[in-house]
């Protein structure tokens, strides 16, 4: 961890996908099927998904995020040459249903227990993000789990972040926001977030206006930095 510790914080917002998500594991689960362009279909995907949802909030040409990841797949599975109904039908099922890292479950309850609200804000339509929630046991552990559908645009548009502010009725400064999108984590920090980056993926820190207050390797390192462990 590097940075100062986090004061005064009554709620923990997560980003899902790449988060507590893990974006890669349906690629990873059919890799058999898929053959050595897995990592790259499941890489392309993901950044395509991303850019069109970027581009989609500038053009102010909204749709929700399933649509949107159904496009990026098709986008990903054309320029690895791996275009195939069957293929396409398995991997937004095994999406539906995303798998979730180890540290998030261990983590909210942790955070539970010691009487912080917990909370999802994603990109995610409604119903993908209650598919995920339910199937990978993380519901009970959380107070709300907000898609940015109700504003009609996607993050790091302010909007998107005050949805948590006006649902959990705590203040921006008060709000952890945990993401492991460098992005994500500077929309949030210019929000005026109390931001944690989970460097997952050990990237180079994004070149951008707000930098987050503290950079963690796993979400375990979240309590420590909270004073609650
Ligand atoms: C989300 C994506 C962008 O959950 O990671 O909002």
């Amino acid at each position: 961890m590097t940075g100062a510790a986090l004061t005064g914080i009554r709620a923990c917002v997560f980003d899902a996908y790449g988060t507590l998500l893990d974006v890669h594991a349906p690629a990873q689960r059919l890799a058999p099927e898929i053959g050595p362009q897995a990592d790259r279909l499941s890489a392309t995907w993901r950044a395509k998904q991303l850019e069109y949802s970027w581009l989609r909030s500038l053009m102010r040409r909204h749709t929700d995020f399933w649509q949107v990841t159904q496009e990026a797949l098709d986008f990903a599975l054309e320029e690895t040459g791996l275009s195939d109904d069957g293929l396409r039908e398995k991997l937004l099922a095994l999406y539906w249903r995303l798998e979730a890292y180890d540290d998030g479950a261990r983590v909210l309850s942790v955070l539970r227990d010691a009487g912080i609200a917990t909370a999802i804000l994603s990109n995610g339509s409604p119903e993908m993000l209650d598919a995920a929630a339910d199937n990978a046991g993380l519901r009970p552990l959380l107070n709300a789990v907000l898609s940015v559908e109700p504003v009609g645009i996607f993050k790091p548009d302010p909007a998107t972040y005050q949805l948590a502010v006006d649902r959990l009725g705590v203040e921006r400064s008060a709000i952890c926001f945990i993401s492991s999108n460098g992005w994500d984590a500077a929309g949030a920090a210019a929000f005026g977030f109390q931001v944690a980056w989970l460097n997952r993926f050990r990237r180079p820190r994004e070149r951008l206006p707000v930098a987050p207050a503290i950079v963690i390797p796993t979400l375990d390192e979240l309590p420590g930095a909270l004073g609650i462990a």
